[in-house]
């Protein structure tokens, strides 16, 4: 939540102002951070969870645990659809997504498989 949180503000986001942070654990506990990156040309933006999940790889991970989003969207920012996809070929579909706040006190959790079933997986 913390890691989230911080990177959060590290978001480049000057087109939509909507600012997200995600962190992932991965299988040995550590944890990777990752914020939005807009773009002039809007489509090549890239989202905070597909971003926190590039950086967990190049970390030497190779499954996620869980991960925490962050945003001020009220009641809670979620993962869209193609970070919902890049995120079932790392997690179990048992694996947590926390959604929370910029102040985190209160969460809300699905599982990977609440919010993409029947997932394509090789
Ligand atoms: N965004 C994310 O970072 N994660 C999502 O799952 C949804 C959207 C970003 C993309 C863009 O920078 C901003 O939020 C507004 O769409």
């Amino acid at each position: 939540m913390s890691a989230a949180r911080a990177v959060r503000t590290c978001a480049h986001a000057p087109y939509s102002r909507f600012r997200v942070g995600a962190a992932v654990i991965d299988e040995s506990g550590k944890i990777h951070a990752g914020c939005n990156v807009e773009n002039a040309s809007y489509g090549l933006t890239i989202c905070a969870e597909r971003s926190a999940i590039a950086v967990a790889v190049a970390a030497g991970a190779q499954r996620i645990l869980g991960v925490v989003v962050i945003t001020d969207a009220n009641p809670f920012g979620t993962p869209c659809g193609a970070c919902r996809q890049v995120l079932a070929e790392f997690a179990d579909d048992d694996a947590l997504v926390v959604l929370a706040g910029p102040r985190g006190a209160t969460t809300v959790a699905h599982t990977v498989g609440e919010l993409l079933p029947h997932a394509f997986r090789l």
